[in-house]
């Protein structure tokens, strides 16, 4: 979405002092994720990317909580203390903003607003018109009423509490999102009173004052009513998490994506898929995740910061966590990567391994149950059951190096720091507190002892 087509200059002002009584929660309403970020993350990075000259923020509810966990350089932040309407909070930002430039109002709590709604309610403001983005809803209780002349020229806004019977007849409602030349708005702003049913600043009433001042009121409707919908409940953030995953998930299916069903995946951050890429079902995709051509990803798995290279399966219920997996790797089902865990080409992960801050080189296996960390480990390795580098001494953690072609024995315990060399074979069972040399046999192990003619004690006869 480039900037706008008349390269215009525009303000942002975002509402985001409401305390969302209704959220039932100490966490001020816009910091709330949606889809793994808070839903002022959303519009900031929607407005963003049509690249605005301002963008401030008015906070409230919370107080420095929402500018702290937000903080950018491009937002300036407007503090509205006590909540006296929608007007009373744009005035807070009117200091902030550009004169010569137009601005844009969006809620901070109506997260999914996209990027060419903004720019269509831009295009009118741009010729000198107040707009307003609003939509005809089945039941528009509660609404902000469009009202109407004969001639369908936008006459003021009624808010609920304030409308007759006839008004909220009326099924057009202000979704709250407009686009106002500047100099006018702080004009209009000054003027505003609050002697209505909420004895508040009605940002609304400014609609009236346009018309009698001869500026064109002129409306625009987004493609889907969700863009405007707002969060005041978890019922609604839940409803509106929901909307946005399928979007995504229609999108990457869209892009040759393979979803078992769209119905079931959470992507919280950007995915990045190749071609023939398929994911069944429960997955959840956190953070910045790129999975290369012909990546399968099985049921239950939880990426977060992985890459995952070309042909590489994925079984079921794996955990990978700020990892590099390379081409051809067989991961899984129930392995564990970690932070710093590399593979290179053609590695086998089984169950119930768990690898940690390693690098394992091309064709190496780690089939069951074994713990990995802190480790170099070489090419054609292969790394027996119930394998464990004792990476951490109570103190400080060690570092296990394993050359090309070692084969190490199951339940065996390698103690860092420690080398075993290329081609070294370690006996099964082994404790391994010392260097193991290239192409031996090295093994650690009590010695196998039979007792013939041992009796197994009996149970004493009841008396
Ligand atoms: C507002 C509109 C109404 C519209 C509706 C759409 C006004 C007077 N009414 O009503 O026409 O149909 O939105 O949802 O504008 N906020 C502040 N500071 C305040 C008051 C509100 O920051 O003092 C923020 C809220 O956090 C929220 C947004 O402004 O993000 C809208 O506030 P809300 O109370 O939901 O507005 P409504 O009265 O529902
Ligand atoms: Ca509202």
């Amino acid at each position: 979405m480039g900037s706008l087509g008349m390269n215009m200059a525009f303000n942002v002002v975002i509402l985001a002092a409401g305390r969302g009584t209704r959220m039932m929660s100490d966490l001020p309403k816009v910091l709330h994720p949606l889809a793994g970020r808070p839903m002022l993350g959303h519009l900031l990075e929607t407005a963003r990317s049509l690249s605005p000259q301002r963008m401030c923020v008015v906070y409230g509810y919370g107080g420095e909580q929402v500018p702290q966990v937000m903080a950018a350089a491009d937002v300036v932040w407007a503090l509205q203390a006590e909540q006296h309407g929608t007007g009373h909070a744009v005035m807070q930002a009117v200091p902030h903003l550009s004169d010569a430039a137009v601005t844009l109002i969006l809620y901070g709590d109506v997260p999914l607003t996209t990027a060419v709604t903004m720019q269509a309610l831009l295009t009118i403001a741009a010729q000198g018109a107040l707009a307003l983005l609003t939509v005809g809803l089945p039941d528009p209780t509660g609404y902000g009423r469009i009202v109407r002349n004969p001639l369908g020229q936008v006459t003021q806004i009624v808010e609920h509490k304030d409308a007759d019977a006839a008004i909220r007849q009326i099924s057009e409602v202000n979704t709250g999102l407009m686009a106002v030349p500047t100099k006018q708005l702080a004009i209009w702003l000054a003027r505003l009173s609050n002697n209505n049913a909420q004895a508040e600043y009605y940002l609304t009433d400014i609609v009236a004052m346009a018309v009698a001042d001869g500026v064109r009121v002129q409306t625009c409707q987004p493609d889907a009513v969700w863009e405007t919908m707002g969060v005041n409940s978890k019922v609604q953030l839940a409803e509106l998490e929901r909307l946005h995953q399928g979007q995504v998930a229609r999108q990457l299916m869209e892009r040759g994506v393979t979803l078992l069903d769209p119905a079931r995946i959470d992507v919280r951050g950007p995915l990045d898929c190749g071609r023939d890429v398929s994911i069944d079902i429960g997955c959840i995709f956190e953070g910045v995740v790129k999975l290369g051509d012909s990546v399968s990803v099985g049921a239950h798995c939880v990426l977060k910061n992985v890459q995952i290279g070309a042909g590489t399966q994925i079984a079921p219920y794996s955990h990978l966590v700020d990892a590099v997996v390379g081409e051809h790797n067989h991961i899984g089902p129930y392995a564990r990567l970690r932070p710093g865990t590399t593979l290179a080409a053609d590695v086998h992960v089984g169950n119930f391994v768990e690898i940690k801050n390693s690098q394992i080189s091309t064709g190496s296996k780690i089939n069951h149950l074994s713990y990995i960390g802190d480790s170099t480990v070489g090419k054609q390795v292969n790394i027996g059951a119930g394998t464990i580098t004792c990476n951490y001494d109570g103190a400080n953690k060690h570092r296990t190096v394993i050359g090309d072609h070692a084969f190490i024995g199951s339940d065996t315990q390698l103690i860092a720091p420690v080398t075993i060399a290329n081609g070294a074979t370690i006996g099964a069972g082994s404790t391994i507190t010392k260097d193991a040399p290239a192409d031996a046999l090295t093994l650690s192990r009590s010695k196998q002892l039979t007792i013939t003619g041992w009796q197994r004690p009996v149970k004493k006869a009841k008396v």
